[in-house]
């Protein structure tokens, strides 16, 4: 097998060039210093530099040549559309795990991992954090500009009037154990809200697709408010419609009856920055859930409530939560940092850095910038210093002059700061993956929209199979252990079950 490309215009080499990570610079210097942040795909952008664009890839299999078309994004991003092959060949492209598979088109988020850039269509997190708020963001990030002032208005006022949950929602409430994990209890109340508004699970208007994403994006806040109080055992507390929605959110948390919580304001303002570097991240593991459960034509709750289920993982949003427990740990016992780094490391190791590394960023992660920051200001307003955060930055420096991670390009990534952040502010542990799920909600939101408007094809991946060729049924009777051996097999499997349930 052997793949090509046919070399084009010039001109939309240029352009492409031009538009990776906003421009780059012409020098040679900065060429060189770019080529060797890149890596091999900066010196074949070099390359195309010198006018070689690729047009269509060619594909040699088996003595034929397969024409693929190459799709280049606004930025830059190329790819070959291999969306006919198996048509035209009968092959199809193995890729475990999608690291190199576009799953689609999308205008929403940009990414440039090698340069460590984030935009929200199109603009830089870094001035998102600064200047917006999450409500504006979310609209951004939704409908693809930024809200007018009357936009905006009428967007609070309808996060406003949905910030109730149904009276009979609550009692849902008493059928979980204290004991059971948010995210689960999240994912099965959205669900459960979308049975108490019928119409907006259809979503027939553009109008009711306005009032469903806001009203799910209000009453997120709400059920994650009473799912954690019902694990402590305390009462339920309402909103207050006159609370901007970071504070509101903190008030059901932290109020109890006949004393409110009076939140400090850095507190709602690293709330809602929290919330606003966790809005979208283009196509990652529960975004991708999302867009998959959409394209069966899925409404919004079901689509987010599975995306709340793909987050839950400590590999994604889970990660957070995974922070804090190995930073604990390394502090209750007194670990030495340099040897729990070459324990990572190991070849066979089961333990990895949490909160270091990323599919996509082979650089410092923007996000992870910004919080940084952020902890160190919360963190600060505590009457005491948090030792974890200590052990964060001490743990950060040693991992970052050790050539594993450097090699590997593993950095620090969102969630390494943002767990320290949120235990700053007296959030539990088993809520920080659901802090994520309530800022990542517009992003699955924008992406279900973007799903419908395109009227995707159901996403439906192929397999390589490498399992058994066709075989006979076995009677019961003939069936020895050996043949099953793979099976584990259970002592005194009613008793072993009885134990677990
Ligand atoms: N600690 C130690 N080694 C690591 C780590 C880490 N955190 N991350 C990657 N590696 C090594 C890995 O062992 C492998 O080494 P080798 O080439 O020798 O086999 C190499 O780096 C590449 O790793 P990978 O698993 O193939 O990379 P990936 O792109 O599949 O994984 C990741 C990305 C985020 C799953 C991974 O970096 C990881 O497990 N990180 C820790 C969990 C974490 O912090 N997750 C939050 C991600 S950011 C929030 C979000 O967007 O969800």
């Amino acid at each position: 097998m052997y793949l090509e490309s046919t070399s084009s215009d010039r001109s939309v080499g240029k352009r492409a060039l031009a538009g990776k990570g906003g421009g780059l610079p012409e020098d040679s210097a900065n060429s060189v210093r770019d080529s060797q942040l890149l890596g091999t795909y900066g010196r074949m952008l070099d390359r195309s530099r010198g006018g070689s664009m690729p047009e269509n890839a060619r594909l040699q299999l088996n003595g034929n040549t397969y024409e693929l078309p190459v799709t280049v994004g606004t930025e830059g991003e190329h790819a070959v559309d291999i969306s006919k092959l198996r048509d035209e060949s009968g092959y199809i492209t193995l890729d475990d795990g999608y690291s190199n598979t576009g799953s689609c088109k999308s205008t929403i988020t940009f990414i440039d991992g090698e340069r460590g850039i984030l935009r929200y269509r199109g603009i830089p997190i870094e001035q998102l954090a600064e200047k917006s708020t999450f409500l504006e963001t979310a609209w951004l990030l939704i409908y693809g500009e930024l809200p007018t002032p009357q936009q905006l208005e009428c967007w609070s006022a309808l996060f406003t009037q949905y910030e109730m949950i149904h009276e009979g929602l609550y009692h849902h409430f008493d059928g979980f154990p204290a004991y059971g994990h948010p995210m689960a209890i999240l994912s099965a109340m959205i669900n459960a809200d979308s049975c108490y508004e019928p119409e907006m699970i259809e979503v027939e208007s553009p109008a009711t697709f306005q009032r469903a994403a806001a009203r799910l994006m209000s009453k997120i806040r709400t059920i994650a408010a009473a799912a954690y109080k019902t694990s402590i055992g305390q009462p339920i507390v309402y909103p207050k419609p006159h609370l901007d929605y970071c504070s509101n959110f903190l008030h059901m948390m932290f109020s109890i009856p006949f004393r409110d919580f009076e939140p400090d304001p850095d507190q709602v303002a690293a709330l809602q920055l929290i919330l606003i570097l966790h809005a979208d991240h283009e196509q990652n593991c529960s975004t991708s859930t999302v867009r998959m459960v959409a394209s069966s034509g899925a409404n919004l709750y079901a689509s987010c409530a599975a995306g709340v289920c793909a987050l839950w993982g400590p590999l994604h949003g889970g990660a957070n939560a995974a922070v804090i427990e190995m930073l604990q740990r390394l502090h209750d016992n007194k670990v030495d940092l340099k040897g729990y780094i070459a324990r990572v490391k190991e070849k066979d190791s089961k333990e990895r850095l949490m909160g270091f590394g990323h599919r996509v960023y082979k650089n410092y992660d923007p996000r992870a910038k910004i919080i940084k920051e952020v902890a160190d200001k919360v963190v600060g307003n505590l009457k005491r210093a948090d030792p974890l955060l200590e052990i964060a930055k001490k743990l950060e420096d040693v991992a970052l002059s050790d050539p594993y991670f450097v090699e590997r390009k593993l950095y620090p990534n969102v969630d390494f700061y943002s767990g320290i952040t949120l235990r700053a502010m007296g959030l539990p542990v088993n809520m920080f993956p659901v802090m994520f799920a309530m800022g990542r909600l517009p992003g699955w939101i924008a992406n279900w929209k973007e799903v419908r408007e395109v009227k995707s094809h159901l996403y439906r991946p192929r397999q390589v199979y490498i399992g058994k060729n066709a075989r006979d049924y076995t009677p019961l009777e003939e069936r020895r252990t050996e043949l099953v051996s793979a099976v584990p097999e259970l002592k005194d499997p009613v008793s072993e079950y009885s134990a677990l349930s």
